[in-house]
């Protein structure tokens, strides 16, 4: 028996060295390979951002409108697959779904399986970034009980993706600018975030040599828990729960309570101890769909503002360092845009999946992989001789 550090949750462990994404949690600075968040939010867009997250630089218009069009080759799903969706009860959760469609794919696309061929890896990640919004919408799609929408490659990402959620065969579709770059938004600030619990069930998964597809379907099954990626459902959950503005004071003092398990969702971060900088975007965004939505027939939507404000100014949340992160205004803005919250989730592993791919591949090119495989602090019983079942 060894001697082994004890570290629950990793919270000062390295298990990797990586070029892809820095993070100073008590700055509130989010990197990816040198820029910052805000930046790439601002005046980049979504497949530009993936782009750098693969490859390590921002690529030329040339580089670009190559990369762009790879990706939109790729968007339509074999036709077999609709048969996966058609398998599931109508009220499956959407990230059910998701689960097992990615692992599906493994059975379907055979030519990138061989992960020591640099072409394969490239194959399975362009396929995986075209193919996410489609496997994402479609099971929307069949949850709500509609057609299939087949993806158009005239548009880009985000309005593709809108579309395919929410155009109908019975009328034309226009999906409005400022909403496309508010979905755009949301996928660019949840493209990565470093070794956080998804990503490294990725490269968990991968270290066995496992199949790419496999890899990320591990992933999003990690993503969906409420302490992870499920925070933006459960967020808006509660605040349906809170109902009305006045009943707010009474989660907040729950949330307080010692003795009482309630948390406020949406607040919070292991690592953003000061701010999350995602979050600084994401409620520009958030001020923004809501003019051009509305608020004022939207009671959860009226909830949140007010919850935002009531928590900013408590001390409580102000000494524990305790503030809105990225989830509650991804929230906002998708429950805004006509999203059930079942869709939060799978939106956020649609977003996520260039970062999970992104991972994974320059995992596989680190001369210093090996099988992930921690260790244990044993605490139990010590040698004991078996007792037959009749002396028990
Ligand atoms: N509401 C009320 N109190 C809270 C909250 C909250 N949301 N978050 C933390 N606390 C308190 C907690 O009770 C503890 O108090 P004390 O020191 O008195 O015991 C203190 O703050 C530190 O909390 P912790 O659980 O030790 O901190 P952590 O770094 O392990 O947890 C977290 C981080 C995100 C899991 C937690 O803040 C949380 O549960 N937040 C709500 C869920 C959420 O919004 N998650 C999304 C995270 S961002 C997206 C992503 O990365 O997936």
């Amino acid at each position: 028996a060894g001697v082994f550090t004890y570290d629950p949750g990793f919270t000062s462990t390295a298990a990797c060295k990586s070029t892809i994404t820095f993070i100073d949690g008590d700055k509130g600075e989010l990197l990816h390979r040198g820029y910052p968040i805000d930046q790439l939010a601002s005046k980049s867009h979504y497949l530009e951002v993936c782009y750098l997250l693969l490859y390590g630089d921002l690529p030329t218009a040339k580089q670009l409108e190559d990369f762009e069009s790879r990706v939109t080759n790729h968007t339509m799903l074999h036709e077999q697959m609709q048969y996966f969706f058609r398998g599931f009860r109508r009220d499956a959760h959407p990230m059910a779904i998701m689960v097992g469609v990615v692992g599906a794919m493994s059975a379907f696309y055979h030519d990138s399986t061989d992960i020591t061929d640099p072409w394969q890896r490239e194959v399975a990640s362009i396929r995986l970034i075209a193919k996410m919004p489609t496997i994402a919408a479609w099971a929307y799609k069949y949850h709500v009980g509609q057609p299939f929408v087949y993806p158009r490659n005239d548009l880009d990402y985000a309005s593709n993706f809108l579309r395919m959620c929410f155009a109908v065969p019975a009328e034309e579709y226009v999906v409005d600018p400022i909403l496309s770059r508010a979905m755009d938004r949301i996928f660019t600030l949840h493209a990565d975030h470093e070794q956080n619990a998804s990503t490294s069930t990725v490269r968990l998964a991968s270290s066995s040599g496992a199949n790419p597809f496999a890899c990320i379907a591990a992933g999003i099954a990690c993503l969906w828990g409420p302490a992870h990626g499920g925070a933006n459902q459960a967020c808006l959950e509660m605040l349906k729960e809170i109902g009305t503005v006045d009943k707010i004071p009474e989660f907040i003092a729950r949330a307080k309570d010692k003795n009482d398990p309630f948390r406020l969702m949406g607040f919070g971060h292991r690592v953003y101890k000061n701010f999350d900088p995602r979050a600084t975007v994401m409620k520009q965004s958030a001020d923004e769909v809501l003019d051009l939505m509305g608020i004022e027939d939207n009671p959860v939507l009226q909830v949140a503002k007010e919850l935002e404000k009531q928590a900013l100014e408590d001390p409580y949340f102000h000494d524990k360092k305790l503030f809105p992160n990225v989830d509650f205004y991804s929230g906002i803005i998708l429950e805004a845009m006509g999203f059930p919250t079942s869709m939060f989730t799978p939106i956020f592993a649609l977003s996520r999946t260039v970062g999970w791919i992104s991972q994974w591949k320059e995992q596989l090119s680190d001369p210093e992989m090996k099988i992930g495989r921690p260790r244990q602090l044993y605490v139990g019983e010590t040698l004991r001789d078996y007792v037959d079942i009749e002396n028990r």
